[in-house]
C-alpha cells in the first residue's frame, strides 16, 4: 500500500491542473514545465513521474529538458531565485564586481540556497539585454546597470 502525503497530493493536483490547462501535448512541454516549476518551486522526481504518465513521455526525456533550461530546476530552490548574467558583455561592464558582492552578501556558493531558504543564486548566460549590463534577474524582475551599491536595496525588496 502506498501512503500518499499531503505534499504528494498537492504535487499531483498542480501537475494535473497545468496539463489540463495546456493540454496533454508534448509541444507544450516547456510551458508546462515552466508553470509547474513556478508553482511548486522546482521539478521533483515525483512531479516528473506524474507528468511522464500524463504526457506519455519517458521521465528521462522530461529530466533532460528540465535540466537544460536555466529557468527550470530539479533541485529545491529558495523562495527567490537570483540569476546573474555571466556572459562577457556584462562581465566587462562591472559584472565581476556584482558577482563578488552577491557571493559575499549572501555568503553562499553558486547554485546554493541561503540557510534561511530565502535566496538561491544561479548563473545564466546572456539574457539578451546586454545594453544595460550588468544584469541580474530576481524571480521575474530584471535589473540592469546594477552597481554593487544597489544590491542591498534590490535584495531588501524580497521578503
Ligand atoms: Fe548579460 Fe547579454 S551579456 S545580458
Amino acid at each position: 500500500m502506498t501512503i500518499e502525503t499531503k505534499t504528494d497530493q498537492d504535487t499531483t493536483a498542480v501537475v494535473r491542473q497545468v496539463v489540463e490547462r495546456h493540454g496533454a501535448d508534448k509541444a507544450e512541454l516547456v510551458p508546462i514545465l515552466n508553470e509547474i516549476n513556478r508553482r511548486l518551486g522546482y521539478l521533483s522526481s515525483e512531479t516528473l513521474q506524474e507528468l511522464s504518465t500524463l504526457l506519455r513521455t519517458p521521465k528521462s526525456q522530461l529530466f533532460s529538458v528540465a535540466t537544460f533550461y536555466n529557468m527550470l530546476s530539479t533541485q529545491k530552490r529558495g523562495k527567490h531565485v537570483i540569476q546573474f548574467c555571466e556572459s562577457a558583455p556584462c562581465h566587462v561592464v562591472g559584472g565581476r564586481q556584482i558577482w563578488q558582492t552577491l557571493l559575499e552578501t549572501l555568503s553562499i556558493q553558486p547554485g546554493d540556497t541561503t540557510p534561511d531558504g530565502k535566496f538561491t543564486l544561479v548563473t545564466t548566460s546572456c539574457l539578451g539585454v546586454c545594453g544595460v549590463g550588468p544584469v541580474i534577474i530576481v524571480d521575474e524582475d530584471i535589473y540592469g546597470n546594477v552597481t554593487p551599491e544597489q544590491l542591498p536595496d534590490i535584495l531588501a525588496r524580497y521578503s
